[in-house]
């Protein structure tokens, strides 16, 4: 079969599609970017946000023609919002074939195949825990960059989230996998490593949300196993929840010279007021308290987060709070989002009070205070030398090349003859952009 696959979503989704991909070239399949000569169109769906379902069901809904034209062609919807909705999406769109839910995309290949083969509609989305290691080990090896899951689900139920719901309890893989699937994709010729989970901070602890301090994740551990592998050049992760950083891993932060010193660190808002309503387990005061442990430890830290605006009932004073503690943080990059209530999670018994006229006006204040902030931090750099993890191209100027420096700053560059993609270089910073860096090898 050629199958067409479209990614909706976060990271975990993006990575969730790599191996399915590789699962479908490993059983004899082909894969292509044109929906038009595919056999099979799989859409990987996201439920985070209103916009995102409506996004893929308009897409979904618009291939009715290519459908008609073609009766053969099998159409699936998998991940977030196939779990959320699973037998509904069926009804809602009837030229769907199937829908897969999170705890199912390991079964992937056989599911297809089947509606492929008998022509009836199939839905699948108990939860089971085999995807864990069932998604891990077709990890696509091949470019210098890697993606590994180490934990899925979430069990922190932040009111407005609909993750706990859709991609279900966390569960960990074991050291033991995650360091074997390292070794073999640094083989491979892989140099970056990015870990992913809802909550990597909490790797290993299999639900357990007693104190960090009493109930210390592994995931220091992890680092260090990880910092230890020869040829491999970086390591990264997202998302960490603030009120996980241990001094344990924090110490392992400080001493594994390969992990990047840049940190995602969601905030969601900076009013104790609201914080509580969204269940986040943190003040403001204590979240700025871990950065300034952070700072401390790992000197030249970037951090970028994510924020809410809107939330049920925020005042222009929460929002005043929420602006002020970014500012105070400073960021390097911050992920805006207008609040969007989600049938299934707590907040959305609440009305959506405030007027989407207010959560506009309001991203669009904090998205010109991370303008400015960024272009003076990009300012502040030329001049400066800084390593950077070649990626390739860049996208705008094929003349140039891009990379990134370990705080995740984004620097484009001249190449010499023989550059590879994961070639570690050091960049003399000539000129700062609004969002990125240039510069000259050195
Ligand atoms: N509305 C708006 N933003 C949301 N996020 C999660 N749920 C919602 C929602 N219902 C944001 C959070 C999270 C990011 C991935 O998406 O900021 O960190
Ligand atoms: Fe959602 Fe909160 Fe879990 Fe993040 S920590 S996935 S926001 S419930």
């Amino acid at each position: 079969m050629v199958v067409y696959i479209k990614t909706y979503g976060c990271q975990m989704n993006e990575r969730d599609s790599e191996a399915i991909g590789a699962r479908l070239i490993a059983s004899g399949h082909r894969l292509t970017c044109d929906e038009t000569e595919a056999d099979a169109l799989l859409f990987n769906t996201c439920s985070v946000r209103d916009a995102a379902e409506r996004k893929a069901k308009g897409k979904i809904s618009y291939l009715k023609k290519l459908k008609d034209r073609n009766p053969e062609l099998v159409i699936g919807a998998v991940g977030c919002m196939a779990q959320r909705l699973g037998e509904k999406l069926l009804d809602e769109i009837p030229h769907l074939d199937f829908v897969v839910g999170t705890g199912q995309l390991h079964r992937i290949v056989g599911i297809l195949e089947q509606v492929r083969r008998d022509r009836k509609r199939i839905c699948s989305t108990e939860e089971s825990a085999d995807v864990l290691t069932g998604m891990g080990d077709h990890a696509a090896a091949g470019g210098a960059f890697g993606q590994i899951a180490i934990t899925r689900g979430c069990n922190r139920f932040c009111s407005y989230c609909i993750v706990p719901y859709v991609r279900g309890r966390e569960i960990s893989r074991s050291e033991s996998d995650v360091v074997d699937e390292a070794k073999r994709l640094v083989d491979g010729g892989v140099r970056e490593i990015l870990l992913l989970g809802q909550n990597v901070a909490a790797y290993g602890l299999n639900g357990n949300t007693r104190p960090p301090e009493e109930n210390v994740s592994p995931f220091g551990e992890l680092l260090e196993k990880l910092n230890a592998i020869d040829g491999l050049l970086r390591i990264r992760y997202t998302s960490p929840y603030v009120t996980y950083f241990s001094d344990r891993l924090i110490a392992a932060l400080r001493d594994c010279e390969k992990v990047c010193r840049n940190i995602h660190l969601p905030v969601q808002s900076g009013s104790d007021r609201i914080l509580k309503a969204m269940n986040r387990q943190y003040t403001a005061q204590d979240y700025l308290r871990y950065v300034d442990k952070l700072r401390a430890a790992l000197p030249g830290v970037t951090f970028s987060t994510d924020v809410i605006v809107g939330f049920p009932d925020e005042t222009d004073e929460d929002f005043a709070m929420t602006r002020d503690l970014l500012n105070r943080v400073g960021y390097s990059q911050s992920f805006i989002f207008k609040y969007s209530p989600r049938p299934g999670a707590r907040s959305a018994q609440r009305p959506d009070s405030v007027p989407a006229s207010v959560k506009e006006e309001r991203n669009q204040i904090l998205l010109g205070d991370l303008a400015a902030r960024v272009e003076k931090m990009l300012a502040d750099q030329v001049g400066s030398t800084v390593e950077v993890l070649a990626e390739g191209v860049s996208r705008r100027n094929e003349n140039r090349w891009t990379g990134r420096t370990d705080s995740n700053f984004v620097v484009h560059f001249e190449p010499r003859d023989g550059l590879k993609e994961g070639d570690l270089i050091k960049i003399r910073i000539r000129r700062a952009g609004s969002v990125s860096l240039f510069g000259e090898i050195e």
